[in-house]
């Protein structure tokens, strides 16, 4: 395949929270990287990017703050923005959906398809609100989950059961903004009938693209195998794009109609003269990079919307990644489990390059995969400091000491030599293919690899034990080890942008060139390297187990969120209080009532007799975890039978969120008998 230029897409990120690990692991860094590495080749490339800003959640978060959409957007916006820059993701464009430019390009784009009879025009009974005079987003819908009876599940999703619901399933809906019960009315809308392009979309990608990844291809197969359906592309809403027709008051785009021509907005705007070529000349070859949720629009709907509209390439490829988790759970915005980029840059400044190659490392490409922080410290630890970071000061340290600093004369290379040039080759056109393939975690380790060619030469050769008796041979090494150190300099350009800049920098390198890349006639003899310094430092214990607390830390707090403290009951008064006699015991026997799985008969010693006190806490505690421990109870409770046991009390539990029963302990032995006041 013979192409002239690569546009290279990624997903928009919605404006309505800053980006975190999640976003960089499975679209930002493998795009940029393979941004880098085209720019590196000299190919033709431009790389697009922007926030995605319309869309109901941003509506709500807007509304829960009392402020407007805008503000919410023009808030992310520009710290998503910052971030990209500040971890080496250099769009050559990073705009938004709210500018002009998009607004208009989207509407035309629009009403081009309506022109050309593109849509299927459609009335449905939606829910609205009386009160405010609004149809209602899924979102904006609450009511009673018809399957596990959760009364606040959402117009889309119970996030009780997860199952998912359109709102009519809901039982005793109610709008989100006034509260009112809402109405069933009529409303129009635009379908773009997908089922039309079914059969185009199944040769294309099933026939056409069996090269596509496992995990995008298996997914359009699936959607195609289900038969596709007409798809609402406007909705009732007052944030968006407005529908372009007559008849359309009050009604936008839907935002996934929108969002994905962003890219053509955004190249216009970086290119307004000659953006056509990058989306409609067959020699440009399209590429989107998103994440798993998004395959769907970027395979399905969005090239369907191109066909109908015509004249466009389609993508050519879409890597989409899986998800990344963080130490275990889903990474949520809303539930603050997350690492969000601005704060990792306090945390650890200047390490944008550690955690980019730890997302590159354990990219989420064909499989969810988990962040951890003790992994994050032992790749650099172990991986960074030991093998890279290592051999470019060992290589530097040592070419000064035997050469004050300057690039020693090549002598004749022997055959070990030659061997370790030809190995670094080998590897290199294995990194060629996996970078094409966008096989990047594989593409990283040969990186790695070569890094370690150039600790294992020096370990084998060492010059330091032939600096006695043979300098020639040692300026040959070490010419040959600064070679490496330049060509990693270029080698990791595209995964550990910071670092290879200061590679280059510490040997001189002004340029940055793949096709260098195998060469060992970069630097030049008597050429001046700088001063060694650290590429990467260690890592402490402390420094990633307060990252561990961190989170530990946000945990607690959604869970204490969570726990809906009960409704306070009726006050009682002073003299009522009193009458409630509540003691301290200690539990000396304990046995499971026969034929019961809730309850365990309990003996306890209150001072003065021993009493019986049958409690339905079998399912929570083994019957000997309990003996000997000391318990609070209700003394004057008036006995009751259970299960034909007479109990004469009742022992006092808390129960933690997930449900677990914990009893309540005095802080310290007291007497039995002890009153609880
Ligand atoms: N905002 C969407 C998301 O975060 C992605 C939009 S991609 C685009 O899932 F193509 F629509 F721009
Ligand atoms: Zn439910």
């Amino acid at each position: 395949m013979t192409f002239k230029r690569t546009t290279v897409t990624t997903a928009l990120p919605y404006a309505n929270g800053p980006v975190h690990i999640g976003h960089l692991a499975g679209v930002y860094v493998p795009a940029d990287i393979y941004v880098r590495y085209l720019r590196l080749k000299g190919d033709d490339v431009i790389f697009i990017g922007g926030s995605d800003e319309h869309g109901v959640p941003i509506t709500i978060k807007a509304r829960n703050e009392g402020v407007t959409p805008q503000d919410i957007v023009d808030r992310y916006h520009y710290l998503i923005k910052k971030s990209f820059e500040d971890f080496g993701i250099w769009f050559d464009i990073y705009s938004r959906t709210t500018s002009q430019i998009h607004r208009e390009t989207a509407s035309d784009f629009f009403r081009t398809l309506y022109e050309k009879g593109g849509f299927i025009e459609k009335t449905s009974e939606q829910y609205y609100d009386e009160e405010v005079k609004q149809f209602l987003a899924d979102r904006y819908i609450t009511g009673t989950c018809p399957h596990c009876k959760n009364e606040h599940a959402y117009g889309d999703q119970c996030e009780a059961c997860g199952t998912s619901l359109s709102p009519t399933d809901l039982i005793n809906p109610k709008s989100a903004l006034s509260g009112s019960t809402p109405v069933r009315r009529e409303t129009k809308h635009w379908y773009l009938p997908l089922d039309n392009y079914e059969a185009f979309l199944r040769q294309w990608i099933l026939e056409g693209h069996k090269e596509w990844k496992s995990n995008v291809y298996g997914q359009c197969k699936s959607w195609l195998d289900m038969g596709l359906q007409p798809r609402a592309v406007s909705r009732d809403l007052d944030w968006g794009i407005p529908v372009p027709v007559e008849g359309a008051e009050g009604k936008v785009l839907y935002v996934w109609f929108d969002a994905p021509i962003g890219y053509i907005s955004n190249t216009k705007e970086l290119l307004p003269d000659s953006w056509e070529i990058w989306w409609k000349d067959k020699d440009t070859r399209i590429i989107h990079f998103i994440g798993k949720d998004n395959i769907v629009f970027h395979c399905i709907v969005f090239p369907a919307m191109l066909k109908a509209h015509g004249g466009y390439q389609l993508p050519d490829n879409v890597p989409a990644n899986e998800f990344l988790n963080l130490e275990g759970d889903k990474i949520s915005t809303s539930r603050n489990w997350a690492v969000w980029l601005h704060e990792y840059l306090e945390d650890f400044p200047g390490k944008q390059d550690v955690l980019r190659y730890v997302l590159t490392a354990n990219a989420p490409e064909t499989k969810d995969n988990d962040f951890t922080w003790k992994d994050f410290q032992a790749r650099n630890n172990n991986e960074l400091v030991a093998i890279l970071g290592n051999f470019v000061h060992r290589a530097m340290v040592l070419t000064h000491k035997y050469f004050d600093g300057k690039v020693p004369p090549c002598g004749e290379l022997t055959d070990y030599d030659n061997r370790t040039v030809d190995e670094f080759i080998d590897i290199k056109k294995d990194l060629e293919k996996n970078l094409d393939q966008f096989r990047f975690r594989d593409a990283l380790k040969d990186a790695m690899s070569l890094a370690r060619i150039g600790n294992k030469y020096l370990a084998d050769t060492e010059p330091w034990k032939s600096a006695k008796t043979d300098m020639p041979r040692v300026a040959t090494i070490l010419n040959l080890s600064m070679q490496i150190v330049a060509n990693l300099g270029i080698a990791f350009e595209p995964f550990l942008p910071f670092s290879a800049a200061k590679i280059r920098d510490f040997v001189g390198l002004d340029s940055c060139i793949w096709a260098d890349l195998g060469k060992i006639t970069i630097l030049t003899k008597g050429q001046m390297l700088k001063t060694p310094e650290l590429l990467f430092e260690k890592i402490e214990d402390e420094t990633v187990h307060a990252q561990v607390q961190k989170l530990l830390d946000t945990k607690k707090a959604n869970e204490l969120k969570e726990m809906k403290a009960a409704p306070q009951k009726p006050d009682v008064s002073f003299e009522d209080f009193v009458k409630l006699d509540v003691r301290v015991g200690t539990v000396s026997e304990c046995v499971k009532v026969p034929q019961t799985d809730k309850l365990l008969q309990l003996t306890i010693n209150d001072g003065i007799n021993k009493r019986t006190i049958v409690s339905g806490i079998a399912q929570h505690f083994t019957p000997e975890s309990l003996i000997g421990k000391q318990v609070c109870f209700i003394a004057n409770l008036e006995p009751r039978k259970l299960k034909g046991i007479e109990s004469q009390g009742m022992i006092l539990s808390a129960e933690t969120p997930d449900g677990k029963l914990v009893l309540i302990h005095p802080g310290e032995k007291v007497p039995d008998g002890s009153a609880v006041k």
